[in-house]
């Protein structure tokens, strides 16, 4: 038996959980997903066969691929009381309405608390098809348009974008999007995924796990980051100006969103799969061009500045920074980013909860107790 150990703040270094999903290495700056790093996969196979790889160990053959993708892409269509729930939430922020929709996910289960490998593979499909129908129908409907149902014959993220758009996207935006969502599908042992892995520890449902794990993400220290992001650059608006900008936010004693992470001590990696994936959608758009050029500079900027006023800290470039830009350009709006987010991770968050319940530990760590003692009640 482990003995009591001292209280660590954010459980930083704690290894709390043992998985084979995705393990980060912070002072290599490598992530490996299911064996392979995550270069190796994101935009050279799609989200549908990479999730296939977490939830099965093993990356499907171009034929298995198929036949997975077209029961994932079965799937997409979400029931109606979910439908009617998204309409009552259209002003709410996309990751709200998203979260309250999740946890209907389990309406049309036979038997939502069968937690057996089986059942929860089910879930997991499920879950992963209807995220993005969610998302799509909440930005159709929050700008008084109807949801577009979705289509079987397009890959997720194509059918994603032709669900908010109306027209089948470029190949190009669909395969950035399809980047995205494998770039950021697991991540070891982030908030989000713990949440999801504590929750399912209790033997509870993976539709619990999920909707707990989307209120985890939502938070600008997690997922929340990028739609700042872009703020941020839009309010700089040239490489110039971007100094006097930075130095300004850390003398307000604010965070730069898109820099700094728990683990990482040098560049994220997933930062350089968006940020070649932002240059190529960038293209030859002026606009996003010009977005493009911007945000190189202003990460030069902030890695100086942030070296300057935090040594020692190694706070460099994260996933967020240019998440921000890869959405933007496929025509996302800020709000909307963490539901994004929250589309690829669900092939993680899913995985985990599947591991956890094949490991079946209650996750119950302890507090160190700060108040008073031995307190009497007079009365
Ligand atoms: N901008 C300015 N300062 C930052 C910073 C940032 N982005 N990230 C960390 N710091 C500073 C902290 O203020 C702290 O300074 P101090 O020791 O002088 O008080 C120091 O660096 C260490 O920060 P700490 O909060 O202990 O690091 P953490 O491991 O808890 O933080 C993040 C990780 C991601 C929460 C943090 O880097 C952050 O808030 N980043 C911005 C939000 C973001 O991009 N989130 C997406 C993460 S993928």
């Amino acid at each position: 038996m482990p003995t009591a150990t001292q209280f660590v703040p954010g459980l930083e270094g704690i290894v709390a959980v043992q998985t084979k999903l995705s393990h980060v290495d912070g002072q290599k700056g490598r992530l490996i997903v299911g064996g392979y790093s995550i270069e190796e996969l994101a935009g050279k196979v799609s989200f549908e066969e990479a999730a296939e790889l977490l939830w099965t160990g093993t990356l499907p053959s171009s034929k298995e691929s198929s036949s997975f993708r077209k029961e994932l892409a079965e799937l997409r269509t979400i029931r109606p009381e979910t439908l009617e729930l998204i309409k009552v939430a259209r002003h709410s922020p996309p990751i709200d309405a998203l979260r309250m929709a999740c946890a209907t996910l389990s309406l049309d289960l036979s038997n939502p608390n069968d937690i057996s490998p089986a059942a929860d593979l089910a879930v997991a499909k499920r879950l992963t098809a209807r995220f993005p129908t969610v998302v799509a129908a909440h930005a159709r409907l929050r700008q008084g348009h109807d949801p577009i149902a979705p289509r079987s014959d397009l890959g997720m993220a194509e059918n994603f974008l032709y669900m908010v758009f109306g027209e089948v996207p470029h190949p190009a935006v669909a395969k950035a999007l399809d980047t995205y969502w494998t770039t950021v599908m697991d991540h070891g042992m982030n908030a989000s995924t713990f949440a999801a892995r504590v929750i399912a520890s209790t033997r509870s449902d993976m539709v619990s796990a999920v909707t707990g794990a989307v209120g985890a993400l939502k938070g600008p220290l997690h997922g929340g980051a990028p739609g700042p992001v872009l703020d941020m650059l839009v309010d700089i608006q040239s490489a110039d100006r971007a100094e006097a900008w930075l130095k300004n936010e850390l003398n307000a004693g604010r965070r730069i969103m898109g820099f700094g992470h728990r683990v990482y001590k040098v560049r994220d990696p997933r930062a350089e799969v968006l940020s070649k994936t932002a240059e190529a959608l960038a293209g030859a758009d002026l606009r996003n061009r010009k977005l493009y050029d911007l945000a190189r500079a202003v990460e030069k900027t902030a890695l100086k500045v942030l070296d300057e006023a935090k040594p020692g800290r190694n706070l460099k470039t994260n996933v967020e920074f240019y998440t921000a830009l890869v959405l933007q350009s496929a025509g996302l709006v800020p709000d909307q980013f963490v539901a994004m987010f929250a589309c690829g991770r669900a092939a993680g968050w899913c995985a985990h909860v599947m591991e956890q319940h094949a490991q079946d530990r209650l996750i119950r760590p302890q507090s160190e107790y700060l108040g008073p003692q031995n307190l009497v009640v007079s009365r």
